[in-house]
């Protein structure tokens, strides 16, 4: 298994890999919607505020995850992570993990303090997330689902309450992805 950066010769390759993802697990539908998430994700955020990461066994990818910058009023450094897929017939093999944690470990070569996800706390908190409520940090749209908005620090600081407003990028700025 080979781990690496994201890069946009990939971005075909990828956008598929969560539209097929995505639709075996949730429904074509959903597929469709991730597919143009990811498709956006790609197209409308400046180099700077996203970071791809993708796992290749035999030179096809087979897992892949985004972390797009998330501004925060504390003035740290926060990423967050969003999609994240992998491949159905691998699933359950620990490439979502490793995945996750070569990310993380790049985030931390950057000096980011901070990383913080949206999902299933059971699966996230393998990875060293937990849950956070929002009088901590807010969110940067409402939550549907509050006991899925998990943080964790990078740079060993506990996170600290802020006040004051989130930002994400344009592509996650979508109430439905909430
Ligand atoms: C969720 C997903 C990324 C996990 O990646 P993975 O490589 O299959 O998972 P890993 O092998 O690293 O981890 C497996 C463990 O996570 C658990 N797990 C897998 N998917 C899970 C989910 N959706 N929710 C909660 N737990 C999950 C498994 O039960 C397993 O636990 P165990 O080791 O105690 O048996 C992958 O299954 C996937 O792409 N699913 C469809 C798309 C999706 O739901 N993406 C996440 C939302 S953005």
């Amino acid at each position: 298994m080979k781990f690496s950066l994201f890069n946009e010769s990939k971005s075909r390759e990828v956008i598929d890999l969560f539209k097929i993802v995505f639709s075996a697990s949730e429904g074509e539908e959903e597929g469709q919607v991730v597919a143009d998430f990811v498709s956006n994700l790609i197209a409308t955020t400046a180099p700077q505020d996203l970071i791809g990461c993708i796992a290749e066994e035999n030179e096809i990818v087979v897992g892949c995850i985004f972390f797009s910058r998330l501004t925060v009023p504390s003035g740290q450094v926060a990423f967050i992570l969003s999609p994240v897929a992998v491949l159905t017939d691998v699933q359950s093999t620990g490439i979502g993990q490793k995945l996750i944690k070569y990310g993380l470990d790049h985030l931390k070569s950057l000096d980011i303090n901070l990383a913080f996800t949206y999902g299933d706390p059971s699966y996230y908190s393998k990875t060293g997330f937990e849950q956070i409520n929002e009088s901590i940090v807010k969110a940067p749209c409402h939550l549907s689902q509050p006991i899925g908005w998990l943080a964790q620090s990078l740079d060993g600081q506990v996170i600290q309450p802020m006040v004051g407003s989130t930002q994400c990028v344009e592509a996650l700025n979508d109430p439905g992805l909430w």
